[in-house]
């Protein structure tokens, strides 16, 4: 993910809106909890795949608020994992407003969400956003992660999905098998996860149609090869609410976790729905294309440099620049579909 992912995000930052009264709902219900806890026990926020931080700040800033009417003392600690580099998050959080809160402890682990944080039995509040679509490249060869004709499981049907929804499984197994030791009884887990509802109802599915019909292009014209056309490949999948449902009605997930809410959404592209009265405007429609292909570089940069050969690595602008052309010539919006889940850890 690009170190400016924060100013790139403006379509994910809506959803933060969304959950914020499930959290305060959450919060208010185990007021007695609260107001009983020992002074010297932190109350334990968790945001698994943060980035920098940045999104979820004014959430946790309002939860804190909330926590501390009832507790005014009440030590957090604030937990960011993210396998990213820990530099955009330590700029973030050094002009912060939650660092300058009283009481508060934060700490960025740079570690993968599948893996164990070693805090056993002592998160409050787990949450998720726009992250949990991002497969788990660690655990599975590079070779797993190729296809001849396109560049993301979503784009792939039948045969050639089952594999990638397969691994999708296995990873959130994973995930939740972790946050059941993390997570203390009664605590809550919030996920917002980018889902598929069918058809090209999927997150930015025109960002990454564009790219994947940009790379057949470039293979046509001999500008890469055909192991480069196949090893472009995004690692994640966007399950769909079904069976994001299933898998966590599973018994080695029920008998930790039960799912206690639940709603899907779409939140509209962020960029396109400030732009789209003007698009007549050729100024107006170079800043929105250049806009759509600066999101999605964000996302997919760094998958495709593992795609390509290291002599080709001056093809990445070339891409993008083609990418926000295709955007000029036919603005898209790149919505986000949401699946909200909230699931309470039993006791
Ligand atoms: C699209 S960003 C979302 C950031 C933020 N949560 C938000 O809502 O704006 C996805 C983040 O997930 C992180 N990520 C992807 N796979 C991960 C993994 N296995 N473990 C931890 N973080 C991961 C990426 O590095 C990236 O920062």
């Amino acid at each position: 993910m690009t170190t400016d992912y924060s100013q790139v995000s403006d379509t994910a930052k809506r959803v933060e809106h969304l959950v914020e009264p499930r959290i305060l709902e959450y919060l208010e219900s185990i007021h007695p909890v609260l107001a009983g806890m020992p002074a010297e026990t932190p109350f334990t926020i968790a945001d698994y795949g943060a980035a920098d931080g940045a999104n979820s700040s004014r959430l946790f800033g309002n939860s804190i608020g909330y926590i501390r009417k009832v507790h005014p003392q009440r030590r957090i600690r604030l937990v960011y994992v993210d396998i990213a580099d820990p530099a955009p998050f330590n700029r973030f959080w050094a002009q912060s407003h939650l660092a300058e809160m009283e009481n508060i402890e934060a700490q960025y682990i740079r570690r993968s969400f599948y893996e164990p944080l070693g805090s056993a039995g002592s998160v409050h509040i787990g949450f998720s956003s726009t992250s949990l679509h991002w497969l788990d490249t660690k655990t599975i060869s590079a070779g797993f992660f190729r296809h001849p004709a396109c560049i993301q499981a979503n784009q792939l049907s039948g045969y050639d999905r089952r594999k990638f929804v397969e691994k999708w499984k296995s990873d959130w197994r994973s995930f939740f098998r972790e946050r059941s030791r993390e997570l203390v009884g009664g605590g809550m887990l919030w996920l917002a996860n980018l889902t598929s509802f069918g058809g090209d109802q999927w997150p930015a599915s025109p960002g990454y149609n564009n790219l994947r019909d940009i790379c057949r292009t470039l293979y046509d014209e001999g500008c890469i090869s055909r192991e480069e056309l196949d090893n472009i490949f995004i690692p994640d999948y966007f399950a769909t609410p079904e069976e994001m449902r299933n898998l966590v009605e599973e018994d080695a997930i029920r008998q930790h976790f039960s799912l206690k809410y639940m709603d899907t959404m779409t939140v509209p592209c962020a960029y396109f729905s400030r732009a789209c009265g003007s698009l007549h405007d050729a100024g107006q429609r170079h800043r929105l294309a250049h806009s759509l292909a600066r999101v999605v570089r964000a996302w997919s940069e760094s998958s495709l440099r593992v795609g390509l050969s290291p002599g080709h690595a001056g093809l990445v602008d070339e891409i993008y620049k083609r990418l926000e052309d295709r955007f000029y010539e036919v603005p898209q919006g790149l919505p986000y579909q949401y699946c909200l889940m909230g699931l309470v850890k039993e006791v």
